[in-house]
């Protein structure tokens, strides 16, 4: 099975928003590169997307932690709009529609949010 690496406590997401996390992951050869994400929530359903507008590659929040749009329905790109989906991370208007935000596999365990899959490097 794949290691987990405990990212918060799911009462850290408010239901309906979108929470900013910016990990370490370990690459090849043993350097550790920033790897900033995202984890939504909807109802007790937790997703997590890689923090990367599918459209320029850039980070969403241009606002650090500022992800939604305005009524706080949609992650929103914050350069040039683009809204996505907060559980597909699917792109539905802005110049990347049709794209996705890339998933991130987690795992609740025992009230915890958990990103799995990756290696991440010691803090
Ligand atoms: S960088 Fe996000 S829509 Fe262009």
């Amino acid at each position: 099975m794949d290691e987990l690496f405990v990212i918060c406590r799911t009462v850290e997401i408010e239901d309906g928003e979108a929470t900013g996390f910016v990990l370490m992951k370990a690459e090849e050869g043993g350097d550790a590169a920033p790897w900033p994400i995202l984890i939504t929530r909807k109802g007790n359903n937790f997703y997590g997307f890689e923090n990367a507008c599918p459209h320029e590659g850039t980070r969403l929040d241009t606002n650090p932690g500022s992800f939604m749009d305005e009524e706080n329905n949609f992650i929103e790109c914050g350069r040039h709009h683009a809204q996505f989906d907060i559980d597909t991370g699917e792109c539905f208007i802005g110049p990347c529609q049709g794209a996705r935000l890339t998933p991130i596999k987690l795992v609740i365990d025992d009230g915890d949010v958990c990103v799995t899959g990756v290696m991440l490097a010691d803090a």
